[in-house]
C-alpha cells in the first residue's frame, strides 16, 4: 500500500530540514518497505520564483490528491515587499484553506534531555505534555471584510474581521475532545468572551457540544489573555488547549518556549475524510523559515523530522514506525547530541545535517 506525500520545501531553512526529514522517510522505505512515494514541489517564496505564485493551480491539484503533504516554511525579506495576496504566507494560508485542514494539532512536550535548554525553571517545565488545538481555516485569518481603505482626509482604515460560526467551532472542538479522551480527558476552551461576540460564541457551541457528546471529558474555561499567563505560571495543569486561529498561533508560540526551543514542535493540520475516504493532511513544523540562518547548517531539523512521525501516525496509522521515531529523538537528546538552539553554554553543537545523521543511526540502533 504506498503512500503518496507532497513534498513542499519552502524558504529559508526550509530546504535543508525537508532534506533531513526526506532521509528519514528514505530510511523508513529502505528498511520497512513502506513505499512512501515523494512528490516535490513549491510553496511560497519558492514557488513564487518559479511559478509567479506563492501556491501554484497545479500544486493544490496535488495537494488534494495526495495522501498527505509535508512542509518545511515559508517566507522571507525577499518577498516582504511585494503584495499581500503574493506573499509567501499568503500561499500557506490558501493550501490550510483549500484543503480544509480546519484543525491544527500542536503538542509541546519537554524532553527530559532538554530541561535545561528551557528558559523556566525546571520543576515548572518537567514531565510537561500539552496539546493545543488551534483552529486553522477560520476567524480572523479569514474573516471578511478585510482590507486597507482610504477615509478621506488623508486618513486610511485597516480592517480584519474575527468570524466564526456554530459548525466552524463545533468541529474543531469535536477534534480536541476526542484528543483529550486519548490522552488525560481535560479540554481548556480559550477565547475572549469577556470582550468578542465570537468569543461568547466560541464558549456558549463548547459547552454545548460537550453536554450533548462529551460530558465525560472534563472541560474549563479561561480568557485567553489568562491561558497565556497560565502557561508560563503553571503549564502543566493543561492537558489539550482548545483555541481559535489568532489565539492558537500566539499561544503555540508561547508553548514552544517552554519545551527549550520553537526547533522542536511538529504539527499536523487535519481535515475532514474526502470522497475517497481519505482525510486530507498537511504536516510541518511551528516553527518559520528562520532567513537569518538559512543555508547554514544550523537548523534545528527535530521539528520536521518529529512532523514526519506525526504523518505517519494521523494520515498512515503507523503507529509503531511513529513510536520509534520519536524514540530515536529522544535517545539522540539522551545522547547529548544538540543544534545550536539547544545546546548548552559550552556544549559543542552539530549541524542540520549532523543530527538528521544522529536520528538515523538512532533509528538503526532501535532496528
Ligand atoms: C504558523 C505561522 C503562520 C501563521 C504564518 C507563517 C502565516 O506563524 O503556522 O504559526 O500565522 O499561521
Ligand atoms: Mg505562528
Amino acid at each position: 500500500m504506498s503512500k503518496n506525500i507532497l513534498f513542499l520545501p519552502g524558504d529559508g531553512i526550509g530546504p535543508e530540514i525537508m532534506e533531513t526529514a526526506r532521509r528519514v522517510m528514505e530510511w523508513f522505505n529502505d528498511k520497512r518497505s513502506l513505499g512512501m512515494n515523494i512528490i516535490d514541489d513549491q510553496i511560497g517564496g519558492a514557488a513564487y520564483e518559479k511559478y509567479g505564485t506563492p501556491l501554484a493551480a497545479e500544486t493544490l491539484k496535488k495537494a488534494l490528491e495526495v495522501d498527505a503533504v509535508i512542509m518545511g516554511a515559508v517566507g522571507g525579506p525577499k518577498w516582504a515587499n511585494i503584495s499581500y495576496d503574493k506573499r509567501p504566507e499568503a500561499g500557506l494560508l490558501e493550501i490550510r484553506k483549500k484543503m480544509g485542514l480546519f484543525a491544527n494539532l500542536r503538542p509541546a512536550m519537554v524532553f527530559d534531555a532538554l530541561i535545561d535548554a528551557s528558559t523556566m525553571k525546571p520543576e515548572v517545565v518537567r514531565g510537561l505534555d500539552i496539546m493545543i488545538l488551534r483552529e486553522l481555516t477560520g476567524g480572523v485569518y479569514f474573516g471578511e471584510p478585510r482590507g486597507i481603505f482610504d477615509i478621506g482626509g488623508g486618513e486610511r482604515k485597516g480592517i480584519n474581521t474575527q468570524v466564526y460560526t456554530t459548525a466552524e467551532i463545533r468541529r474543531a472542538a469535536r477534534v480536541a475532545f476526542e484528543l483529550a479522551r486519548q490522552r488525560s480527558n481535560r479540554v481548556c476552551s480559550c477565547e475572549k468572551s469577556n470582550v468578542m461576540e465570537s468569543g461568547i460564541l466560541w464558549r456558549e457551541e463548547v459547552i454545548k457540544l460537550h453536554a450533548e457528546e462529551y460530558g465525560d471529558v472534563e472541560l474549563s474555561h479561561m480568557y485567553a489573555d489568562a491561558c497565556a499567563m497560565q502557561l508560563l505560571r503553571n503549564p502543566r495543569q493543561f492537558d489539550v488547549i482548545l483555541t481559535d486561529n489568532l489565539f492558537g498561533d500566539i499561544l503555540s508560540d508561547e508553548a514552544s518556549m517552554l519545551t527549550g526551543s520553537i526547533g522542536m514542535l511538529p504539527s499536523a493540520s487535519l481535515g475532514d475524510v474526502d470522497e475517497k475516504g481519505r482525510r486530507r493532511a498537511m504536516y510541518e513544523p511551528i516553527h518559520g523559515s528562520a532567513p537569518d540562518i538559512a543555508g547554514r547548517d544550523l537548523a534545528n531539523p527535530i521539528a520536521t523530522i518529529l512532523s514526519a512521525g506525526m504523518m505517519f501516525r494521523y494520515s498512515f496509522g503507523w503507529v509503531n514506525e511513529a513510536d520509534m521515531l520519536e524514540l530515536a529523538v529522544r535517545n539522540v537528546l539522551d545522547a547529548g547530541v544538540r543544534t545550536i538552539d539547544i545546546a548548552a553554554p559550552g556544549e559543542k553543537p552539530v549541524g542540520t545535517k549532523a543530527m538528521g545523521d544522529a536520528v538515523i543511526s538512532a533509528l538503526a540502533k532501535l532496528s
